[in-house]
């Protein structure tokens, strides 16, 4: 459904991840809709959540999404490499429920949380992605 790159600005140094939405906004509705999606997207600010920084259309009518770059590892990979301990592995998940229970309480439904969506940072931390689906109630 996407395609994400791994972008830096030019003008000072930040590295972000540009999802290319292959869908087309073709007609106005289409265009009201992906601004809602990105409003939606920017009212997410938690610490577990992947920072929306900007959005736009390209030329050819794509939807593009910037956010805050994660160098991380889906969290199942996170825990198996380092042996997490059950009790470790139950609290990044109660910090995976905090992040959600965010969402939420602004009436978002990230609707496809899996492995690959929650990537652990070299901090140990982990941070939500992909709410690219997400449908919310409003
Ligand atoms: N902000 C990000 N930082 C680092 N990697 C990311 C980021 N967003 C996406 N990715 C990588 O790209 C993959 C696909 O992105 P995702 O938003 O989950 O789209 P899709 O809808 O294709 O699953 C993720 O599983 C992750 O590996
Ligand atoms: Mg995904």
């Amino acid at each position: 459904m996407a395609t994400v790159y791994l972008a830096e600005r030019s003008d000072f140094e930040q590295r972000v991840a540009v999802k290319l939405l292959h869908r087309t906004i073709l007609s106005d509705l289409d265009r009201k809709l992906f601004e809602r999606e990105r409003r939606v997207l920017a009212s997410l600010e938690h610490p577990g959540i992947a920072r929306l920084i900007d959005g736009g259309i390209t030329e050819a009518q794509q939807p593009y999404l910037v956010m805050e770059f994660i160098e991380g590892e889906p969290i199942t990979d996170y825990a198996r490499r380092i042996g997490l301990s059950p009790a470790a592995r139950i609290g990044l998940l109660i910090d995976v429920c905090d992040a959600v229970a965010v969402a939420h309480a602004q009436l978002i439904v990230h609707r496809d949380l899996k492995p690959s969506n929650v990537l652990v940072g070299k901090d140990g931390r982990c941070k939500l992605l992909d709410f690219g689906v997400a449908g919310g109630c409003r």
